[in-house]
């Protein structure tokens, strides 16, 4: 009997390295996931022994260095990661002959243009963790062929850290909340994400060559983060949480380090294209987030709120 195939995921304990091992048990599939201790990517050693320690048929690069306003300050350490370490892991991949996936960001684009940006539209990063990231894309390129690269964006769950969870636990302590009306993105449930990917892994262990090696995998909806929250919080509200009031305000309102593009909204026509995968819609995702958070029993939740099942 042949063996499952093995999923090997660096950068394991981020936001999406926790998803793709929640969303791989679920569906029974073997997947190990190693944080930054047990391999360091910019340690390309690590990397090359993590392979042959673990013979998976296929590696994902979730590992990333994410503080985006930090990273104006840690240049170096940015692109060490985003760069220079996932360069390692797609030649390690390489090496040993298996598939690749590698993630990237809408924080490549500048956000000058009025509509949802497509692969064929030019990058043009506004800030270091963007032009580390993009140099990431092209170094992953170069280092392997063959590597898939993934770009999605706002990425968000009901679990950890990140702008839903923040809204959120913010509405418990306030009854009116200001959000930027003038930021277009692209959300993305980091499930729905992982789901996805784990599909698309399974397809290039069966050998599929997708046609293009650069694809947009994000949510189908665009809009602001004003209009997200008012989606969000009328949910809340429908299944009987509180209720929110909510003031669009100028992203400029909240000073960042990090310029931030005005719209990063990701159009993932060319994934669903060639690959048939497309992310469930906005309210579905949001309704998901709703229904687990009113659940959740945010005093007995203990540490950060999140419930235990899923402290991976
Ligand atoms: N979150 C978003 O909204 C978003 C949007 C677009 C694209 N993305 C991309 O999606 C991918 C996953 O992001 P995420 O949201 O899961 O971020 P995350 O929660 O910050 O996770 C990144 C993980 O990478 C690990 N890491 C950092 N440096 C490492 C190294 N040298 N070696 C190994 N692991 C290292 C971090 O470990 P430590 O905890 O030890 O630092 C962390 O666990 C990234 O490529 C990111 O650029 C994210």
């Amino acid at each position: 009997m042949s063996r499952q195939p093995i999923l090997l995921v660096f950068g394991g304990h981020g936001q999406l390295g926790r998803a793709l091992l929640r969303r791989a048990r679920l569906a029974g599939r073997h997947c190990v996931v190693l944080p930054r201790a047990a391999a360091d990517v910019c340690a390309s050693l690590r990397v090359h022994e993590a392979i042959t320690r673990v013979q998976p048929d296929i590696v994902i690069n979730a590992a990333a260095y994410t503080a985006v306003d930090q990273a104006e300050s840690e240049r170096a350490s940015a692109f060490a990661v985003n760069r220079d370490g996932a360069a390692n892991v797609a030649w390690a991949a390489s090496e040993a002959g298996i598939p690749c996936i590698h993630v990237s960001t809408d924080y490549v684009f500048g956000g000058a243009i009025g509509r949802p940006y497509t692969e064929q539209d030019s990058p043009w990063p506004l800030s270091v963790y963007g032009a580390s990231k993009l140099a990431g894309e092209r170094a992953v390129s170069a280092a392997n062929g063959k590597a898939v690269i993934l770009r999605t964006g706002w990425v968000y769950d009901q679990f950890e850290g990140g702008f839903v969870r923040k809204m959120l636990e913010l509405a418990r302590r306030r009854d009116r909340l200001q959000v930027a009306g003038d930021q277009f993105g692209s959300p993305t449930h980091v499930d729905d994400l992982a789901d996805a990917m784990l599909t698309l892994a399974a397809r290039l262990v069966a050998g599929e060559q997708p046609p293009a090696r650069l694809y947009h995998l994000a949510g189908p909806t665009g809009l602001s983060r004003f209009e997200w929250m008012e989606m969000l919080f009328a949910l809340l509200a429908r299944h009987g949480g509180q209720s929110v009031g909510l003031q669009a305000v100028a992203a400029n309102a909240f000073p960042t380090a990090a310029r931030r593009p005005r719209n990063s909204m990701l159009d993932s026509t060319r994934v669903e294209h060639d690959l048939g995968l497309r992310l469930p819609p906005l309210i579905d995702a949001l309704e998901r987030c709703v229904l687990t958070w009113l659940e959740a029993d945010p005093i007995a939740d203990g540490v950060n709120g999140a419930p235990l099942e899923h402290r991976l």
